[in-house]
C-alpha cells in the first residue's frame, strides 16, 4: 500500500448495503393496479411481461417461473435425463445451479474456472466432455458473458443451458444473451438487475422446449389458470406429464415490466460505478479486480467482485468482510466453490486441490456494494474503508 493511506478510523455514519433494489412510485402503482384488478396470479400482465422479455432478448419464447432455481430445474427436467447422464458445470455458482442438475436426475461434473472472469474454463469443458455428457450449464458470472459458441464447440451435441441469473442485459459480440436454440435462465431475485421480488425466466428459440416447459410449470395441464377461469376454451383439462407448480404471478410481472423499462439505464449506472471502482481500487495490491468486457461484449454489472490476497492482507476473506461491515460497508459472498460443499464432496468424492482455480476464487472472493441508486461518493467510502481495514 502507498503512503497515501488514510487514517485507520474511517467508518460510515449510515451503513451502505451491498445491494438494494430500485423501487419507485411506478413499481408501487403497477403492483397496486394489479392488486385492485381482481386477478393477481398469472394472467394478462404475465403474458405482456413475457412478450417484453422476448422482445428485449430477441428470443422466440420467454416463460416466467417462481425463480431462476425453478426455471433451471424444470428446464433440465424437460431433458428427461437418465441415470448416469452427466451435466458439466462451474463450481463458482450459487447452489441452485448444481442442485437443479441433481434434482433433474443428472450427475454434475464440476470443471475449473478462469480466475479473471471467475467463469467456467472452456478448455476444461472440452477435457471433461464424454459420451455421457447430456448438457453443459455455464454461468454468465456477475453479468460478464461466457462464449456460448466456444462452449458448443467444446461439447458438441450437448444441450447448452446458460445460467444467466446475473445476465439480463448482458451482450456477447453485440448480441443480447437469450436468443438461443437451447435455453437461458434469468433470475429476478431482489439483488438482480431486474427484480420481481422472486422470479425467473427461461428464454429459448425452441418451440418444443417452450411447449414442455409450459406443461411442467403448471401441473402438466394443457391450459393455464387464466384461460380456465375466463372460459377460454372448454373447462375440462388433461395431464400429459406430471408437472410442477412453478408459475409466477401478475403481481410479480407488473413489477418486472417497470423494472425491465429501467434496465438499460440501470446497466449504464452500474457500469459507471464499476469504472470508478476500477480507477479507485487498482492501486491496492491486496485486491485482484474483476475482468471487464472486451470488444462488443457488454457486462451487465450485476456484481463487482474482488479477490483478496490473504497473505498480503494478513487476514482471511471472512475477517475482511467482517471488518468492512464494522465500518458500515456491506459485502456479499458470490461464491464458495460448490464442489467442496458437503453434499457434493460426499456424492462426487471431491477434495481440496481438485479444482485449484475455483478454490482460489472461492477462498478469496467478495462482492462490493453495487446498485444503481449508489452515489459516486459511496464508492469512495468503500475504497476508504478498504484502505483503513488493510492499513491495520
Ligand atoms: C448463478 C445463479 N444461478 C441461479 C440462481 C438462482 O436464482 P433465484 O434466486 O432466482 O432462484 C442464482 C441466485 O442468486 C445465481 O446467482
Amino acid at each position: 500500500m502507498s503512503e497515501t493511506k488514510p487514517a485507520t478510523g474511517f467508518k460510515r455514519a449510515t451503513a451502505l448495503p451491498f445491494s438494494k433494489p430500485t423501487i419507485g412510485d411506478r413499481e408501487v402503482d403497477a403492483v397496486t393496479r394489479v392488486l385492485r384488478s381482481g386477478w393477481i396470479t398469472a394472467g394478462p400482465e404475465t403474458a405482456k411481461f413475457e412478450e417484453e422479455l422476448q422482445a428485449y432478448t430477441g428470443a422466440k419464447h420467454a416463460l416466467t417461473f417462481t425463480s431462476a432455481t425453478s426455471a433451471l430445474h424444470l428446464c433440465l427436467s424437460a431433458l428427461e435425463l437418465k441415470p448416469g447422464d452427466e451435466v458439466i458445470t462451474t463450481p463458482i455458482t450459487w447452489p441452485a445451479t448444481c442442485n437443479a442438475i441433481v434434482l433433474a436426475g443428472g450427475k454434475p461434473v464440476f470443471v475449473d474456472v478462469d480466475e479473471k472472469t471467475r467463469s467456467i474454463d472452456v478448455g476444461a469443458i472440452k477435457r471433461a466432455f464424454t459420451k455421457k455428457t447430456r448438457a453443459v450449464v455455464p454461468v454468465h458470472f456477475a453479468g460478464l458473458a461466457v462464449d456460448n459458441d466456444a462452449i458448443r464447440a467444446a461439447a458438441p451435441g450437448a444441450f447448452l443451458l446458460e445460467d444467466g441469473a446475473h445476465a439480463i442485459g448482458t451482450k456477447l459480440r453485440g448480441k443480447m444473451i437469450g436468443a438461443t436454440p437451447d435455453a437461458v435462465a434469468f433470475s429476478f431475485h431482489p439483488i438482480k438487475n431486474v427484480t420481481t421480488a422472486e422470479g425467473g425466466c427461461i428464454t429459448t428459440n425452441s418451440d418444443e422446449l417452450a411447449r414442455k416447459l409450459r406443461l411442467l410449470r403448471w401441473h402438466g395441464v394443457d391450459k393455464d389458470g387464466w384461460k380456465r377461469h375466463h372460459g377460454v376454451g372448454k373447462a375440462s383439462y388433461d395431464v400429459e406429464v406430471p408437472g410442477y407448480k412453478a408459475n409466477s404471478t401478475d403481481i410479480q410481472s407488473a413489477l418486472g415490466r417497470i423494472q425491465l423499462e429501467r434496465l438499460e439505464g440501470a446497466i449504464d449506472r452500474r457500469a459507471a460505478l464499476a469504472a470508478i471502482y476500477k480507477e479507485r481500487l487498482s492501486g491496492i495490491e491486496e485486491l485482484e479486480l474483476p475482468a471487464f468486457a472486451q470488444g462488443k461484449d457488454r457486462h451487465a454489472w450485476h456484481l463487482f467482485t474482488v479477490l483478496l490476497d490473504p497473505a498480503r492482507a494478513r487476514m482471511s476473506r471472512d475477517d475482511f468482510m467482517e471488518a468492512l461491515r464494522e465500518r458500515g460497508i456491506g459485502t456479499g459472498l458470490h461464491f464458495l466453490a460448490a464442489h467442496l460443499l458437503t453434499y457434493y464432496r460426499k456424492t462426487l468424492g471431491h477434495k481440496e486441490g481438485d479444482l485449484p482455480h475455483a478454490e482460489r476464487v472461492g477462498d478469496r472472493i467478495l462482492s462490493l456494494p453495487l446498485f444503481p441508486d449508489m452515489r459516486d461518493e459511496d464508492v469512495e467510502d468503500v475504497a476508504r474503508a478498504i484502505e483503513a481495514v488493510l492499513a491495520k
